[in-house]
């Protein structure tokens, strides 16, 4: 029996404390207008003290949950894509599907920085294509304010915490991209590019948490190349071109990085979701949190052809096409 999923609600979650530029300015050395010209930020959230990962994970799983219409318990499979998880171990996964009250099924954390929520909707999609789960929750969830060096003024003012997710289901029949659900994944990844974009702790290496480290330049120049071919990689996959595509939902990293992938692919830069002036970088978060803001506002609409993509540390990249 062939399977395929179908994205059947989505939710997320931003912590309540809002951080605008101007605060930050009066921290470091930076201003308001560098920040909005070099990456169109304008502000960001910031988890309060004691709110965690899971918490954030947890609250946009809820409103995935309602959006959808469907009980926690139809849950068989969490795959949480997170770089800041509340413990080194268990998976945040598995906290998320304690607060749920579920006990049966697999939770896991996958691990791909800013690509890691593209990583585990493949996970997922792959797991449900095989017939291994029916009803599978997927959600990035980043607390970035715990791992930033709030005196480096190149990468403090460019992260933001909150948390995304959406809701999988099986239904029966191969993907096809004239029908709702995912229909491709593609994922990428090179780990020559550590030095660029790397977090300089680590339970084996310092044990300790250790700060963002990053090349801005070489991230930018990397992201743009690596997140056009993949996006041409779905589309060449599916044998569609970029103009059959209604919104690119992309990472949301910088302004700029967006109009240049856009420019690189000639996409209409008026079908590309933007969030990222209203949260920053979200990490693993910022995909969800881009869709469930277009899906609440209205632009996006049942059966229209998206494509997701976002790259990150490692490097990862990756790109999913999925017909809502
Ligand atoms: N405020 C004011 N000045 C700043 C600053 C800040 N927050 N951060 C850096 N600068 C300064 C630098 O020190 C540098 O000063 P100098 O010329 O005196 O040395 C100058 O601004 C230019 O820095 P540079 O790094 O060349 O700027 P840029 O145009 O490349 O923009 C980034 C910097 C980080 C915004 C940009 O490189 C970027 O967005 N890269 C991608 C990062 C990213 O998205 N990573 C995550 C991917 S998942």
């Amino acid at each position: 029996m062939a399977y395929h999923s179908v994205i059947v609600g989505c939710g997320s979650y931003l912590p309540a404390r809002v951080v605008e530029n101007q605060e930050l300015a009066a921290k470091v050395d930076t201003s308001d207008e560098w920040i909005i010209e070099r990456t169109g930020i304008r502000r960001r959230h910031i988890a309060a003290e004691g709110e965690t990962t899971c918490d954030l994970a947890y609250a946009a799983a809820s409103a995935a949950l309602q959006n959808a219409g469907v009980k926690p318990e139809a849950i068989d499979l969490i795959v949480l894509a997170t770089a800041t998880p509340d413990h080194t171990f268990p998976a945040t996964a598995t906290q998320v599907q304690a607060r749920l009250g579920l006990t049966h099924g697999a939770a896991f954390d996958v691990h791909a920085v800013c690509s890691g929520f593209i990583y585990a909707l493949a996970v997922a999609d792959n797991f449900l294509k095989a017939g291994q789960a029916k009803t599978a929750l997927v959600i990035g969830a980043e607390t970035f304010s715990r791992i930033l060096d709030w005196k480096d003024r190149s990468t403090c003012v460019l992260f933001g915490d909150g948390a995304g997710a959406v809701l999988l289901e099986r239904q029966d029949g191969a993907p096809d991209v004239r029908s709702q659900g995912v229909i491709s994944t593609h994922l990428h990844s090179d780990g020559r590019y550590k030095d660029h974009l790397f977090v300089d702790g680590g339970p084996s290496s310092t044990q300790s948490t250790g700060y963002l480290r990053m090349a801005g330049k070489e991230v930018f120049k990397h992201a743009v190349t690596n997140l056009a071919g993949v996006v041409n990689e779905a589309l060449s996959a599916n044998n569609i071109s970029a103009a059959e595509v209604d919104w690119v939902v992309p990472h949301q990293a910088n302004q700029r990085i967006l109009d240049a992938t856009a420019r690189k692919l000639q996409l209409d830069p008026g079908r590309v979701i933007s969030t990222v002036a209203n949260h920053a970088n979200t990490s693993a978060a910022s995909v969800p949190l881009a869709l469930a803001t277009a899906v609440g506002d209205g632009r996006i609409q049942r059966g229209q052809l998206l494509i997701l993509e976002a790259m990150g540390g490692g490097f990862t990249w990756g790109a999913g096409l999925v017909r809502w």
